[in-house]
C-alpha cells in the first residue's frame, strides 16, 4: 500500500527528493507569517499578477479550504474554545491539512496549476512547535504524517514585528477577532522567532520576506522567486501543463 492510501502515493510523489522535481507539474507556494503581515493581500497582488502573465492560479488557505477543513477551522478559531490542550489544536491543524491537500491542493497541481496557500505546515510549527512549546520536531512529525510528507516548492514568509502586525489589523473595521488573535504579544513574538527557526530547518524552500515595506516591495520580492520556480517548470515540461 503506498504510504498515502488514497492517492497512490502521490503525496509521496512530491516529496523533497530531488529527482521527483522532473516529473512535477504545476507549483505550490505557501505564504506564512504572523498575523497582519500581509498575507492574504500578497496573495491576492500575486494572483492578479499570475493571471496577467496567463495563468489561473488556485488561491487557498489553511485551515479550510474544502468543507471538511472549514468545519475544523470553525472550531479552532473559536473563541469559546478557551481550554483547547495544545496537542489537540495541533492533531486538528494537521487533520484540516490533510483533508485540504488530498482534496485540492494536490489536485489542483496534478493539473498543472500554480497553487498559491495561504499558511501551511510552517505555520503549525511556529504556532503549535514553538509557541505553545510542543517541540518543532514534534510537531513536524504530525504533519509529515498528515501530509505525506509533501511540501511546497516556495514558501514566503512575511517577516514583521507582531506589534506592526496587530497594530495594521486592529485598524481593520469589521476583522473579527479570533482565538489566536486573544494571545499577547509574547506569543505572537514567540510565533516569530518559530518562523525563523522553520527557515533555518528547510533552507532553499524557505525564504523571509522583509514585511515592514510597502506592499508593491515586498510584491516584487515575492514575484522574482515565483518566476524564477515558473520557469524551473516551464523548462521541465516544455509542452506546457
Ligand atoms: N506591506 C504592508 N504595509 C502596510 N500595510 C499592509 C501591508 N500589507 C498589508 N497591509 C495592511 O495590513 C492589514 C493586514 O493585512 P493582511 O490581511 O493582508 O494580513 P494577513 O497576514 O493576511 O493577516 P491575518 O494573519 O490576520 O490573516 C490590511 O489592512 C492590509 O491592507
Ligand atoms: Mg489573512
Amino acid at each position: 500500500m503506498p504510504p498515502d492510501g488514497r492517492k497512490g502515493g502521490s503525496r509521496a510523489g512530491r516529496m523533497t527528493g530531488e529527482g521527483a522535481d522532473i516529473v512535477r507539474r504545476g507549483l505550490f507556494v505557501t505564504i506564512e507569517g504572523v498575523e497582519g503581515a500581509g498575507k492574504t493581500t500578497l496573495i491576492a497582488r500575486l494572483a492578479e499578477r499570475l493571471r496577467r502573465s496567463g495563468h489561473e492560479p488556485v488561491v487557498t488557505r489553511e485551515p479550510g479550504g474544502v468543507p471538511v477543513a472549514e468545519a475544523i477551522r470553525s472550531l479552532l478559531l473559536d473563541r469559546a474554545q478557551t481550554g483547547m490542550d495544545p496537542r489537540t489544536e495541533a492533531l486538528l491543524y494537521a487533520a484540516a491539512r490533510s483533508q485540504h491537500l488530498a482534496e485540492k491542493v494536490l489536485p489542483a497541481l496534478e493539473r498543472g496549476s500554480v497553487v498559491l496557500c495561504d499558511r501551511f505546515v510552517d505555520s503549525s510549527l511556529a504556532y503549535q512547535g514553538h509557541a505553545r512549546g510542543l517541540g518543532i520536531d514534534e510537531v513536524w512529525q504530525i504533519n509529515r504524517f498528515a501530509t505525506g510528507g509533501c511540501l511546497p516548492d516556495l514558501t514566503l514568509c512575511l517577516d514583521l514585528d507582531p506589534e506592526i502586525g496587530l497594530a495594521r489589523i486592529r485598524k481593520e473595521a469589521g476583522r473579527e477577532v479570533n482565538r489566536l488573535d486573544l494571545e499577547d504579544l509574547a506569543f505572537h513574538r514567540k510565533v516569530r522567532e518559530g518562523f525563523r527557526l522553520a527557515a533555518g530547518r528547510f533552507p532553499g524552500r524557505i525564504f523571509m520576506l522583509d514585511a515592514s515595506r510597502p506592499p508593491l516591495a515586498v510584491e516584487e520580492e515575492a514575484w522574482n522567486h515565483i518566476a524564477r520556480l515558473l520557469a524551473q517548470v516551464q523548462a521541465a515540461n516544455p509542452r506546457g501543463g
